[in-house]
């Protein structure tokens, strides 16, 4: 029996459990706010960007889960198609389909619009959730520097592109995925798509901030027009969103390494859903524009994020780089 206690109070053990509970404890706690109001949404027809993998793949099971009926606009077939089937056995829920988007081609914006309009003429809610991370300069198929084209210029035409629809079936919702990261960005006004220097992060945070800013005015021109857009922070998500970062673009150093070391302070990807699926549909939120959200509540944006000079400056180049129409 002592041999048997000495062994239990032995460092050996006691520290790996306790380190072991810690960490288990700290994760749970990190998983933040969750959406739990049961609602259905039967007849509602939503778009989802990037949603064959992470934060977009757990939004659309669970609106999927709800009746819903989902696009998911993903770049690569394969990759959707597997996520799509899974979806459709997981929740019984036939109404899950795939159309092309690449958000680094505005062609192929263009194209999944034209293509999403000849099968549907309703839209009510748009959530732009795909995102790219860069930590080298890789430019999009219109030249502009890959994180700002994706992560905003790609979802800046699309939205505008969808306005019609949107307005036509209000009311309805834009979801903007952001970041918290946009409150370290800054918007290179002599510099925008990074040609003179280029900062893998830098240029991350300034798109994550452009998308702020887009969803702040957007909301202010289309007031009064049903159609809300609010922006969020999904929470630092267990994801694969990284894997083009510095060293974490070693997979063994990224599996072995970082992950485990990150993993008490990570939500699952389902937890990282949790507040664009709130912004999506809590029936709370029905008049509720221009915000931005963290775990299911309002939080305040950065203070430059609400530069009216730097935000008009931001929407006149994505309006001329894209291409997209006037939203008056
Ligand atoms: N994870 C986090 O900690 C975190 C924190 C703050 C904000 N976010 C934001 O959350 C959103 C979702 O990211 P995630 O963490 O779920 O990452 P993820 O697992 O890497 O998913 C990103 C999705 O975006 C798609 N995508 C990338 N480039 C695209 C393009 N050119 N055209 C169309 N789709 C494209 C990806 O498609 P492929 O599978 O084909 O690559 C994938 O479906 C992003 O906007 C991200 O910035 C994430």
């Amino acid at each position: 029996m002592c041999i048997f206690i000495d062994c239990l109070l032995s460092p050996f053990i006691i520290w790996p459990t306790a380190i072991g509970l810690a960490g288990y404890f700290i994760r749970q706690y990190m998983q933040g706010g969750q959406f739990t109001e049961e609602t259905d949404e039967t007849g509602k027809v939503v778009i989802v960007t990037g949603a064959n993998a992470g934060i977009g793949k757990e939004t659309i099971l669970e609106l999927a889960r709800r009746g819903a009926t989902v696009y998911m606009a993903c770049r690569d077939k394969s990759r959707a198609e597997e996520a799509r089937k899974e979806i459709i056995k997981v929740t019984g829920n036939q109404k899950i389909y795939f159309l092309h988007l690449d958000l680094s081609s505005l062609a192929s914006v263009r194209k999944f619009v034209a293509d999403f309009k000849a099968e549907q003429n309703q839209l009510h809610i748009l959530i732009n959730n795909a995102g790219t991370f860069s930590g080298t300069r890789r430019l999009t198929k219109d030249g502009f520097e890959m994180q700002l084209g994706v992560n905003h210029l790609g979802h800046f035409l699309l939205t505008i592109l969808l306005l019609d629809l949107l307005k036509k079936s209000s009311p309805s919702r834009i979801v903007n995925v952001s970041s918290i990261a946009h409150t370290i960005g800054k918007i290179n006004v002599d510099d925008l798509n990074s040609e003179k220097s280029y900062d893998g992060g830098a240029a991350y945070y300034q798109s994550k901030l452009a998308i702020v800013m887009f969803t702040r005015e957007l909301a202010k021109r289309l007031a009064g027009t049903g159609v809300t857009v609010n922006s969020l922070h999904p929470g630092v998500v267990d994801t694969e969103i990284l894997a083009n970062y510095n060293v974490a673009q070693n997979r063994l150093i990224r599996y072995n390494v970082i992950k485990p070391i990150l993993w008490p302070f990570l939500k699952t990807p389902k937890s990282g859903a949790q507040t664009t699926i709130y912004a999506a549909i809590d029936p709370g939120l029905n008049d509720v524009t221009g915000q931005y959200f963290s775990d299911c509540k309002p939080k305040e944006v950065a203070k430059l994020a609400k530069d009216e000079k730097v935000i008009q400056f931001v929407w006149q180049e994505s309006e001329k780089w894209t291409g997209a129409p006037k939203v008056i």
